[in-house]
């Protein structure tokens, strides 16, 4: 890896990197470094006498906004990267699968991608809980029709648990995400969406002390939790 880079995975900046180097900060096999661009081992790098070992992986757990594109970047609109601090957006972490642009509520972003990749994959069948606002009231018949399998014009959608909390409200829980599927869902039984939020992934719920837009760290439990649900042995 190059020099800079390991030294802005632990924290600095490129400019502070180069600075470090220039100041004599940083050896190389206890000699001091002169170039930034230096490709290096990382066990062989000190700065102020100290290894420089990058942080483990990162798992963040945010309240999507509506308006933020569920990706990593893009040339007009801001994504759900861009409301993370630099420190967190240059260790470079990936969203745990999608929310469209207008769907609010929990987003798993993490490096790890072992972990992510078990979390999406239809094969996991990782269950997702939304609350949708949706046009009318729902009955028993849209309650069993969600719990067979609803033909759609391309899928025939898994079982879904569907519960309604009166006009004009509902939760369901599925365990796929193919694109606008619960959206998608709702409207072949007659009640659009009007608005759409994930509140629950994996049995973890969005933690309510986030607002819109606001992150944290996911904790340790949870952590383990996410590995024990895909059936992953986590070994840091
Ligand atoms: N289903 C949708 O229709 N949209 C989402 O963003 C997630 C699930």
């Amino acid at each position: 890896m190059r020099l800079d880079k390991l030294l802005s995975v632990a924290g600095m900046t490129r400019t502070e990197a180069k600075r470090a180097v220039a100041a004599g900060r940083v050896q190389i096999n206890g000699v001091p470094a002169r170039d930034p661009g230096a490709h290096v081992k990382e066990t062989d790098v000190l700065l102020d006498g100290r290894p420089v070992t990058p942080p483990g992986e990162l798992y963040l757990m945010l309240n999507k906004p509506a308006g933020i594109l569920t990706a990593t970047k893009d040339a007009r609109q801001p994504t759900v990267l861009s409301l993370l601090p630099e420190a967190f957006r240059k260790r470079s972490p990936g969203p745990v699968g999608r929310l469209d642009k207008d769907v609010t509520g929990l987003l798993f972003l993490t490096t790890d991608g072992q972990l992510a990749h078990r979390l999406i994959s239809p094969r996991w069948a990782v269950e997702k809980r939304y609350r949708a606002e949706i046009e009318g009231a729902i009955c028993q018949r849209d309650i069993e029709a969600f719990a067979q399998g609803l033909v759609l014009s391309d899928f025939v959608a898994r079982p879904a648990k569907l519960f309604s909390l009166g006009e004009g409200l509902a939760e369901v829980l599925v365990t796929e995400g193919k694109f606008h599927q619960v959206k998608r869902m709702f409207a072949a039984i007659g009640h659009p969406v009007i608005r759409l939020e994930r509140l629950e992934m994996a049995g973890i719920a969005l933690d309510p002390s986030l607002a819109p837009g606001a992150y944290r760290e996911l904790s340790d439990e949870e952590i383990t939790h996410l590995y024990q649900t895909v059936q992953l042995e986590r070994t840091q």
